[in-house]
């Protein structure tokens, strides 16, 4: 894809030309979880990545999914991604685990990283929950080369739902890799809340892993200092409950709406000036494609960071899962993110 001019005036950002990797090998490596090798066809090297990186496959139907790079970021040979085979998800595992064939060319997109290592911490905690071990994997790869300070908790129903035992082995031997079975009820498993009750200086922790796991290791360290905790969502968390709302707040929410009916939110692109209405039912990403800005996106459910934006003014009810506070003060996520405020000026 090239870039072009569009009807706001602006070049459009667009997404790096995706490269075609061989599937050199698929695997079995626990109950519903296949790793899958991907390679350069004619053996050339490929783009370098940091540990935490991920890629997007391209799948049939126009169906993009992001996948953590799970093998030694050192290497630059092959990319491994591994998948768990999900029956009630959005379908990208099953096709995943039923369409690719070994010797397949896919479309993969470049290597980017939203999840890296803090290259000064003292020691590294790695919290993993099921197929969320596969950045953490890199990372213990990584750390393992350099000899840094680690430790990686892989939480797992069982042995047998465990990915990459054999590879772990060694690690495992160290102390520096602990699998933790709990046969399906957290409670008999790690105990993150003791893990976590005490930060030492210079440690990090990072965590990945299905959204009940993601919420008891956000809590059991909400006290840690700032910029010491790193996550990575790999879905979207569902949806909290609506609480019982107040008539006050009721109140509110309606003169909002009706603020929004009679004004509407409009973002502006700074470079040229342009205005542009933003609909309820349509994302930042949207209105702008409409209007001819092309923002380059993949996951489109506030994940990637992909359609991060810088604004210059304005309030923004941020709604993605990828961005940090200190993030959200100059940048927002264009596919899930929508204006608070009637305008809201974008660095573009
Ligand atoms: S496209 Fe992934 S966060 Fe917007």
């Amino acid at each position: 894809m090239e870039d072009h001019q569009s009807q706001a005036g602006l070049q459009s950002r667009s997404a790096p030309t995706p490269m075609s990797l061989l599937v050199r090998q698929i695997r079995f490596e626990a109950v519903g979880i296949n790793s899958f090798e991907l390679v350069h066809p004619t053996g050339e090297a490929l783009p370098a990545v940091t540990a935490g990186a991920h890629i997007d496959m391209h799948l049939a139907g126009g169906v993009i999914r992001q996948y953590s790079l799970c093998n030694n970021p050192g290497e630059r040979h092959r990319y491994v991604i591994a998948v768990l085979r999900e029956e009630v998800g959005r379908g990208g595992s099953r096709l995943m685990h039923e369409s690719l064939r070994v010797q397949d060319v896919v479309s993969v997109s470049q290597p980017r990283n939203n999840f890296s290592l803090i290259s000064d911490a003292k020691k590294h905690i790695l919290l993993a929950g099921g197929i969320g071990v596969t950045p953490l994997k890199a990372m213990a790869h990584y750390l393992e080369s350099t000899g840094e300070d680690y430790e990686l908790h892989y939480c797992a129903k069982g042995q047998e739902h465990a990915a990459f035992r054999e590879e772990f082995a060694a690690q495992v031997e160290k102390g520096r890799v602990i699998f933790h079975f709990d046969g399906g009820n957290p409670r008999d498993g790690l105990d993150i809340v003791a893990l976590l009750a005490a930060h030492v200086e210079g440690t990090h922790v990072y965590y990945c892993g299905p959204g009940g796991f993601m919420a008891a290791c956000a809590k059991a360290a909400q006290h840690w200092p700032r910029g010491t905790v790193h996550f990575e969502h790999f879905k979207a968390p569902d949806p909290v409950k609506s609480e019982v709302v107040s008539v006050d707040a009721i109140s509110d929410a309606t003169s909002d709406a009706a603020s929004e009916v009679a004004g509407g939110f409009s973002v502006q692109i700074a470079s040229t000036g342009a205005l542009i209405a933003i609909p309820d039912d349509k994302s930042i990403v949207e209105a702008l494609a409409d209007s001819g800005v092309v923002i380059e996106t993949s996951c489109q459910s506030g994940l990637c960071g992909t359609c991060k934006l810088r604004y210059l003014s304005g309030e923004v009810d941020h709604r993605d899962f990828i961005l940090s506070d200190d993030e959200h003060l100059e940048y927002l996520t264009a596919c899930v993110s929508r204006p608070k405020s009637k305008l809201l000026v974008l660095d573009l």
